[in-house]
């Protein structure tokens, strides 16, 4: 039960009365209703100032109307002030209402079945084969994995899809540099790091002996060929990649159901320019095959190259025909940095030209930029920070606070990893996505700031009322005592999770649930500071407000767990 909802389906049903064929819908009203600053104004208000357009009436004359018709359970009174329709909620109701609706349905509350039968595909994390894993790759991962979680939430079917970048002529580069001065083990051993280390002398040697270059480009050919000695290497440098990789997923908590790459799609690629061919959309430009895209105000995209060879785009458009045909998506969304822009547009575009419509339910759900302590990232300058050694120095300074807050916890190494990892991660959904992130350690594990750990910390807080009045027999609750306003507001931010997640979900938006469930940390201390929940001289308002806590907590869990954050039940 979503109280905004509840009021705004009633205004609804009264504007159908007072003004036959208004069409004023439940949605509008959602979009209008508003939450006063000060509970004087009551607990919702609706402007009617908007509407006085469309139903050709003084605002005071619509407010007062609907004023007259309003009236359900849920609500105490209402007053019309100017042009708005003050309502206040009978509280104890309210709050019954909501506490009931949220443990009937434990870890649930908030979810739909808005996506039943529908499904969405999200092409996530698509990390580079024998690259190293660092942090300008937290945001792809952590918000397509938090994306996939939501999506699921709300009843899809989702496919999570890791696009490997299996690809290119570097590869041929590395196996060369392995055939020379590699062995083995020290590959298995040293991982992907052994193989930049290849790549990097690869380079150093070539400046010297520029012949390097043709032995690498030949075993890239040899690869394209399926050489099963080349294939065998570049397989085995895949494997280590994913070894390595597999153990920040590990820790992240992230999973994939398809590692399909760019290379997955080299033999699905000719039906796709045969096509665009046929459909006439394919233009020579010295030697090279082109979409002229300048209508739409972009550079044409490059398909073939006047060698024959094939490019990312090429490989993006065979995996769109494959992802539609194998999966038959609703959706299809690709959590890339804004770099890609360009690339993406073109990609729908081509598609839209080709007369596929399908491509509307496609999506680039970009990103902004990682830095690290106030300092851009830069390969080049060597400013490299590796997700793997950030997260564990995250679980290690974790482990450090703990050691001081809570020298008795059991189980300290798991919680420190809980709440080290769920430091960086909640930091990185905090902001709007396509925001740029500024990584700082002092803002990312602050126990009381807006962090993962404050908001997990307020979670144990809840469990542990929680245990300690599993030990007392409670009777039935009486909701009369959650009349207050730290309680009201507590109850409104529960209430409102389900319209949160839904935002979340349309705009592809995770961080409208990192806020709201931080507010919802901030809505309970302030009423725990202000309240005391156990009293034993009052047995049924203790219930009742055992009963918020429960609700509280659960939607706290719940908002952590869509964000790809673990909530442990004591810190
Ligand atoms: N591997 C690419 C990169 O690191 C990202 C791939 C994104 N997915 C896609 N279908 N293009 O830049």
């Amino acid at each position: 039960m979503d109280m905004k909802q509840k009021i705004a389906e009633n205004i609804a049903q009264c504007a159908a009365a007072c003004y036959e064929g208004c069409g004023l819908c439940c949605e509008d009203l959602m979009q209008m209703i508003e939450i006063p600053p000060d509970k004087k104004l009551g607990d919702f208000a609706l402007p009617c100032f908007r509407l006085s357009k469309t139903l050709r009436k003084a605002p005071q004359m619509i407010a007062a109307n609907l004023a007259e018709k309003l009236c359900c359970v849920e609500i105490e009174r209402v007053e019309v002030v100017g042009g708005y329709l003050n309502i206040f909620l009978k509280r104890s109701n309210m709050a019954a209402g909501i506490i009931e609706a949220v443990l009937s349905k434990p870890g649930r509350w908030g979810s739909s079945n808005v996506g039943e039968g529908k499904t969405v595909c999200l092409d996530y994390s698509s990390i580079n084969i024998a690259k190293r894993f660092h942090i300008g790759h937290l945001s792809t991962t952590m918000i397509g994995h938090s994306l996939k979680r939501i999506y699921d939430f709300n009843g899809y079917t989702t496919v999570g899809i890791n696009h490997l970048g299996d690809w290119g002529t570097q590869f041929g580069k590395m196996i060369c540099a392995y055939k020379k001065w590699g062995n083995h083990d020290e590959v298995e051993q040293g991982g992907v790091q052994a193989m930049v280390d290849l790549y990097v002398k690869f380079h150093a040697e070539a400046e010297k002996d520029p012949a390097l270059e043709d032995e690498g480009r030949a075993w890239f050919k040899k690869i394209e060929d399926g050489d099963e000695e080349a294939m065998a290497i570049f397989s085995w440098f895949k494997e280590v990649t994913l070894k390595d990789t597999q153990r920040v997923y590990d820790l992240l908590g992230v999973e994939f159901d398809s590692y399909n790459g760019e290379a997955f799609y080299n033999d699905k690629m000719d039906p796709v320019v045969a096509e665009l061919e046929e459909k006439g959309l394919l233009v020579e430009s010295q030697g090279a095959k082109v979409v002229m895209l300048e209508d739409y105000n972009m550079p044409p995209a490059l398909v073939l190259r006047s060698d024959g060879a094939t490019l990312y785009i090429t490989r993006d458009l065979a995996a769109a025909f494959y992802r539609h045909h194998e999966y038959k998506f609703d959706k299809c969304l690709y959590v890339v940095a804004y770099q890609q822009n360009l690339h993406f547009k073109q990609l729908f575009k081509i598609l839209d030209l080709m007369g596929h419509d399908w491509h509307k339910g496609m999506e680039h759900v970009s990103f902004g930029m990682v830095s690290y302590e106030g300092r851009a990232l830069s390969t080049r300058e060597g400013y490299v920070v590796y997700l793997e050694d950030l997260l564990n120095k995250a679980i290690e300074k974790a482990r450090e606070i703990i050691e001081e807050k809570s020298p008795n916890l059991p189980n300290k190494d798991e919680v420190a990893r809980q709440v080290g990892v769920g430091a960086v991660v909640y930091f990185d959904l905090h902001n709007d996505r396509n925001k740029d992130i500024d990584f700082r350690w002092e803002r990312a594990l602050n126990f009381d700031g807006e962090t993962g750990p404050y908001v997990q910390y307020t979670h144990a807080r809840c469990c542990s009322v929680l245990r300690k009045a599993e030990a007392m027999a409670l009777p039935e609750p009486d909701y009369d005592v959650l009349c207050d306003d730290e309680a009201m507001a507590l109850l409104m931010q529960i209430s409102r999770f389900p319209e949160t997640v839904r935002k979340a979900m349309d705009a592809n938006e995770p961080s409208l649930i990192t806020r709201h469930t931080t507010q919802l940390a901030q809505a309970y201390n302030k009423y725990y500071f202000e309240h005391r929940i156990m009293d034993e001289s009052d047995p049924a308002g203790t219930a009742a407000r055992v009963n918020l806590t429960k609700a509280a907590r659960d939607v706290i869990r719940t908002g952590l767990y869509l964000i790809g954050v673990e909530a442990p039940e004591r810190m």
